[in-house]
């Protein structure tokens, strides 16, 4: 096929591209994802050209059935890229105008500055939704898993030592909390986004009258009230990414909520832990020790939250030293973007099919939340309930938990006159402290791992997931 020449090239230049160039320059490769939304987008503006005189009825249909023929070609996977042609834009034009003469129309009063722009607003916007959806079916499998471990308790942790008991679903539903802010920055972030730049044309507008709003609600850029949403300065509107520094940023913090997740997947998984089983069918095997069985997955999306930081890190440099208003440096903007949402939509998925494949080890569990030392601070809240300080009561639980070491017993083995010999205020009930059943019930303040508070928890999360999806 012979070499189309880039359309942003005819008249000014005598000599054709260097091949160095259009290797360096092309963003084809990567921004041919666009091609929907580019294809949309163009639809719309000629539906609009029409409006204001600018096409006649024959010229719009004769676009409109050149646009749609090649977006079925490119879903057929039939449609030739042509790197000399640089990026989405003038590949799916070049091929209209071969087509379909009206097509060299089609880009009146229209920028690739401000239809990138459109194009990048769109795919974002679909992606934000998308997002939304990922998110809520892991907290689905979230919740599942909190119910079908429920009551198990495990110790909760800080600094990574054990801590105080909590029901594994409390721990669990944490994550659900996590995720449900992440979805709402995606969600929030959707009204930033949707805002329609075409008509902003390189940088200046245009002086041809156009009808901004009609293409604005036939691209679904319209408010609450079905008001079309326009960008109101059009230097801005070609110029700024923030959507997309907006979106890396709700992406690499939901990463790293993840990360964080898959830290705690990986760590019960342990024999040192050994509060949980993995299916096999998602883990991996090591190719030298045969007793091996990793939980590559979790360790993955770990290790990916890095690229969706870096994407973040990408784009904020990318844009910091930019003079308004369209620079070519933009066009680095969709790698990190399209790497960021494959990342992240990859963990997610993945995270979810896992969870639904996560048995808990009853026994370890048990074992491990049944440490006396985790109820340590029970017996502060024990000396509490007597009228002691608790700062005193912290002093004294601490010289019983010494003494207790002296006399190499666990904590509950000690007898009423050991805790006496420590302070008087201790009386027989003190013992009973040492109860996991006990200490669970009485923590019954909202927020709490009581089990009762997190069983309310486990059903009302379930129900807002299902009545979501539905
Ligand atoms: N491929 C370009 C980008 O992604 C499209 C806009 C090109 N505009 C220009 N004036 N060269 O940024």
């Amino acid at each position: 096929m012979k070499k189309r020449s880039p359309v942003s090239r005819s008249g000014r230049f005598n000599q054709s591209a260097a091949e160095a160039l259009i290797q360096f320059t092309e963003s084809v490769s990567f921004d041919w994802r666009l091609w929907r939304q580019d294809i949309v987008g163009s639809m719309a503006h000629a539906r609009m050209l029409k409006k204001v005189g600018i096409l006649n009825k024959k010229e719009l249909d004769e676009i409109l059935r050149g646009l749609e023929q090649i977006g079925d070609e490119i879903d057929a996977g039939s449609f030739e890229w042509d790197p000399a042609l640089e990026d989405v834009h003038m590949n799916i034009e070049a091929a209209l105008t071969q087509r379909a003469p009206a097509g060299a129309k089609l880009h009146t009063s229209r920028s690739r500055n401000d239809q990138v722009a459109l194009d990048m607003r769109m795919w974002v916007r679909d992606d934000l939704i998308a997002l939304v959806e990922d998110l809520r079916s892991l907290q689905h499998e979230l919740v599942q898993l909190g119910r079908k471990t429920f009551p198990t308790a495990i110790p909760g942790y800080t600094h990574l030592q054990r801590a105080q008991p909590v029901p594994f679903a409390h721990h669990l539903l944490a994550y659900v909390e996590m995720f449900q802010r992440d979805l709402e920055r995606f969600s929030d972030a959707f009204d930033r986004v949707n805002v329609c730049p075409l008509g902003s044309g390189a940088l200046a507008g245009s002086t041809v009258k156009l009808d901004r709003a009609m293409v604005a609600r036939e691209l679904g850029f319209v408010d609450h009230e079905d008001q079309p949403r326009l960008s109101q300065n059009s230097m801005d509107a070609v110029s700024d990414r923030d959507f997309v520094v907006e979106f890396m940023s709700n992406a690499a913090l939901t990463a790293v909520h993840l990360s964080r997740l898959s830290e705690d997947l990986i760590l019960w998984s342990s024999a040192e832990f050994n509060f949980i089983r993995i299916a096999d069918a998602y883990t991996t095997g090591s190719s030298l020790m045969p007793q091996k069985k990793n939980p590559d997955l979790a360790e993955l999306t770990r290790g990916k939250s890095g690229r969706v930081i870096g994407n973040l890190m990408s784009l904020l440099t990318l844009l910091k030293g930019l003079p308004m208003t369209y620079n070519r440096d933009l066009q680095e903007d969709k790698e990190r973007l399209f790497d960021g949402s494959d990342t992240l939509h990859g963990c997610l998925r993945i995270m979810a099919a896992m969870t639904a494949h996560i048995t808990i080890n009853e026994e370890s569990c048990h074992q491990a939340a049944h440490d006396p030392d985790l109820l340590a601070t029970d017996l502060a809240d024990y000396l509490v309930q007597k009228k002691v300080p608790f700062r005193d009561a912290h002093h004294l639980v601490g010289a019983v938990v010494g003494l207790a070491q002296k006399k190499g017993v666990a904590l509950n083995q000690l007898t009423l006159r050991d805790l006496k010999s420590v302070d008087s205020r201790f009386q027989r009930d003190a013992l009973s402290v040492f109860s996991l059943e006990r200490a669970l019930k009485a923590r019954s303040t909202v927020g709490s791992p009581g089990l009762r508070s997190v069983k309310q928890q486990l059903t009302a999360w379930q129900r807002r997931l299902s009545d979501e999806r539905s």
